[in-house]
């Protein structure tokens, strides 16, 4: 089900470490451990009770000291992870907004022929086609999200990204010529061969490519604790200076830097093959930065478990079955008799149990049918949305519970 992965996948730290007791000059260099979340279900493995279930493995951080990647101990097999994917982009109106101001800072216009990796269902491409005018293609290894893109226009590759499968989109719906944009949503940190990946888009790209990657900013999640977004799923942690390094054995170089709120804080690495003046302005990782958010995240689930304790008598349930909550379900050993349900508005995974759990997720109309006492917000990022559409619950005397940067009742 899942490999090792011992050696930095941006920088290749650690690539010809002798095995230990060899007395190679290269047997010091090692990935640094730095935060253990114990043995975990993959977030996102929404089975009902009859249906046959992943299995666990360890989510361990480790830590380049030589490019300050943050990176995973193992590496599921994407087959099991992708191949019937059932995370959705959500069209809700943050990432509405999200998407208008990506539109407007990378000033994608009319006509632009624009391959998105890692598509999803084609949303961001629908609205790239739809309101801008744009040649759109997409490449998505998830075949049953590939074929609702297809299915409602986006034309779109079902495989994962590499340069045949690039080449193919751009053949076949981008009319062979070389994509203008080049868009990766929260992709690169899905990616094992990270090297290889940015290698091919190099490849399919023009001299006036742009190129635009988005990841979560690993400061934000170290400086606001979002230890939720640590999963199977994502590989690695993304700083500015690792992508620097990154790019640094291809022809594209780093442009500029943006940052977005969406997700608690995103960057979108601008890159192309042009000259770049850019410098960056990022503080240099260290691992006793890793060692500091470790204590600040045992402390956070402390607190919730604590939280709970001390409200066992109430009804609680969970609100947004994202894969953040499976993270904390599953390192606060949460089950059933302590969060009754989880709330949430996706079909495929309402009648499912929250992956590791007996927990049943059901529709958000239940929060004002069953009127619990309190519903903690695992979609925190969603809050402000989530918390007034649900005012009506609010009105009756619910709460929500907020659990992160600090556990807030409100
Ligand atoms: P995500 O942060 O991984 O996108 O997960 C958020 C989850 O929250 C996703 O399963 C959808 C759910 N959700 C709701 O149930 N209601 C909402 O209003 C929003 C915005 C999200």
């Amino acid at each position: 089900m899942y490999t090792l992965h011992n050696h930095c996948r941006a920088c290749g730290y650690g690539e010809n470490t002798a095995p230990d007791g060899c007395k190679s000059e290269k047997a010091h260099e090692k990935l640094i451990p730095v935060l253990d979340l114990g043995i975990q279900p993959l977030a996102n493995d929404f089975k009902s009770d009859r249906e046959e279930r992943e299995g666990f493995a360890p989510l361990k951080m480790m830590f380049c000291p030589n490019c300050t990647l943050a990176q995973l101990s193992v590496v599921v097999k994407p087959e099991i992870l992708y191949s019937n994917y059932s995370y959705i982009t959500s069209m809700s109106r943050t990432m509405l907004r999200h998407f208008g101001q990506l539109v407007a800072a990378l000033g994608i216009k009319n006509g632009d022929r624009v391959l998105e990796i890692g598509s999803n269902d084609g949303g961001f491409l629908s609205i790239l086609k739809d309101e801008i005018g744009c040649q759109v293609a997409g490449v998505d290894p998830a075949i049953n999200l590939a074929r609702i893109a297809t299915v409602k226009g986006i034309p779109t590759v079902g495989a994962m990204f590499s340069f045949d499968s690039a080449r193919n989109a751009i053949s076949f719906h981008l009319g062979g010529l070389l994509p203008d944009i080049i868009i990766a949503r929260h992709v690169c940190c899905h990616i094992d061969n990270l090297r290889g990946f940015i290698n091919d888009i190099d490849r399919i790209c023009g001299d006036n490519t742009i190129v635009a990657i988005e990841v979560p900013y690993v400061k934000h999640l170290m400086d606001k604790l979002y230890f939720d977004t640590i999963y199977h799923e994502h590989l690695s942690y993304m700083s500015t200076y690792a992508m620097e390094m990154l790019v640094s054995k291809t022809s594209l170089r780093i442009k500029d830097v943006l940052h977005f709120d969406v997700h608690g804080g995103v960057v979108v690495y601008v890159l192309s093959k042009q000259p770049s003046s850019w410098v960056s302005d990022e503080k240099r990782i260290t691992v006793e930065d890793w060692n500091d958010f470790s204590f600040r995240c045992h402390d956070a689930m402390g607190n919730l478990v604590q939280w709970q304790r001390t409200n066992d008598s109430k009804s609680i349930v969970g609100y947004g079955a994202s894969a953040k909550s499976t993270v904390w379900m599953n390192a606060c050993g949460f089950r059933r008799k302590h969060i009754k349900f989880i709330c949430d508005n996706t079909p495929q995974k309402q009648w499912k149990c929250s992956p590791g759990t007996d927990i049943p997720i059901v529709d958000e109309g239940a929060l004002l049918r069953e009127l619990p006492d309190y519903a903690v917000l695992f979609a925190w990022n969603y809050a402000d949305e989530i918390i007034a559409k649900n005012q009506a619950y609010r009105d009756k005397g619910g709460k929500f519970v907020v659990p992160l940067p600090e556990l807030r009742v409100c």
